[in-house]
């Protein structure tokens, strides 16, 4: 079978071939290009296109995939939020994913960004290389005795909860379903008493109408002053202007983004050449207490490794023309 690999890194090349020898019958052409209606023409002639987090895989690109004969999209990626399901299912497209490769891999960067934001790791670094060997504006507070609040407890959730766990955190927990493995360490209570408890707030809920902007002027309100908020899940979680205010009016005490609105253009880019459109990230950053890392929670070689083998091996099960966990439907 043939597959049109859209999006292509150095990275995702390499992760790839390597795992492609061991699969046989699978071809795979590499392309720079990221999928969108201009490019999804392109894939005439394959029965496959392989796309990403911020691909642009809407109702008109799905369209036209459907009219040059492409049956299958393939998310080398969990979140699903950028695919318009209700077309793929119309053109009989099917459409298959990671849901899970590294959990850890996103929760260990997750604790990276609640850590660095709190000793102000982005300070540091650039202070000593300066020769400024003062400590002024770099205090923080220990995690340990402190509170961590979950906000979704699925794959990631849970490896953060133990984290936390690890760090000697009391964890506490929102969830609409109760994670059985995490009984012992998480104790669940309701958003608003989460938002009112903890000292580390970590989203890892996915992004769906009702998590749209959940964190929004009135879920900060409801936070305690000093807190620290990271998000690696979906950037829509967060209402940024809500944010900005919420950080201008000294609310949080840190926060840490691997994610946020308005990073499509941003993400994985070299842009530093560039006057940027969008106000927001430079808005963020003119912050001394936001660290910003641009969508990396994901990038380790464990997960890249697992997830060119859970592609290849969704690619394998369409051929085979079997159901999958991995499928998403509407
Ligand atoms: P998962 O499906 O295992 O867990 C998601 C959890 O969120 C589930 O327990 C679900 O019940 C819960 N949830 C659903 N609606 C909720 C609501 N309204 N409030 C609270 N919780 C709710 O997903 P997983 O693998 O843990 O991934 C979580 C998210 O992390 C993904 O949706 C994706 O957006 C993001 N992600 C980010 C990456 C990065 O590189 N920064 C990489 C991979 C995933």
């Amino acid at each position: 079978m043939k597959i049109l690999f859209y999006d292509t890194k150095q990275y995702d090349s390499v992760s790839f071939n390597e795992a492609l020898s061991h699969y046989n019958g699978i071809e795979i052409k590499y392309l720079e290009a990221d999928l969108n209606p201009a490019t999804a023409p392109l894939a005439a002639g394959y029965d496959g296109v392989c796309a990403f987090v911020n691909s642009d895989v809407g109702k008109e690109t799905v369209e036209k995939l459907g009219e040059v004969g492409v049956k299958l999209i393939l998310l080398r990626c969990a979140g699903f939020n950028n695919v318009d399901l209700e077309a793929a299912a119309e053109h009989k497209i099917r459409v298959l994913r990671v849901p899970g490769y590294s959990p850890e891999a996103v929760a260990e960067h997750a604790m990276a960004l609640a850590l660095g934001v709190n000793r102000r790791l982005h300070k540091a670094y650039v202070k000593v290389r300066e020769n400024d060997f003062s400590l002024s504006g770099l205090m923080g507070f220990n995690f340990h005795q402190k509170t961590a609040g979950i906000v979704g407890t699925g794959k990631i959730g849970a490896a953060m909860a133990r984290i936390c766990h690890g760090f000697g955190m009391k964890v506490i927990a929102y969830d609409v379903y109760e994670n059985p493995d995490l009984k012992d360490l998480v104790t669940y209570v309701s958003l608003d008493q989460l938002l009112a408890e903890s000292d580390l707030i970590s989203l890892h809920c996915p992004l769906i109408d009702s998590t749209y902007h959940m964190i929004n002027k009135e879920a900060i309100a409801k936070m305690k002053d000093g807190v620290i908020l990271v998000n690696t899940s979906r950037g829509a979680l967060v209402k940024t202007e809500d944010l900005i205010e919420g950080i201008r009016a000294r609310k949080f005490f840190g926060v840490g983004l691997d994610v946020y609105e308005e990073e499509a253009t941003n993400v994985f880019e070299n842009r530093s050449n560039e006057i940027l459109e969008h106000s927001v990230t430079a808005r963020l950053l003119s912050f001394p207490n936001v660290m910003i890392t641009s969508h990396q929670g994901f990038f380790t070689a464990e997960a890249l490794a697992a997830i060119a083998r859970t592609t290849l091996d969704n690619a394998i099960l369409f051929e085979k023309g079997e159901r999958s966990p991995n499928e998403v439907k509407r």
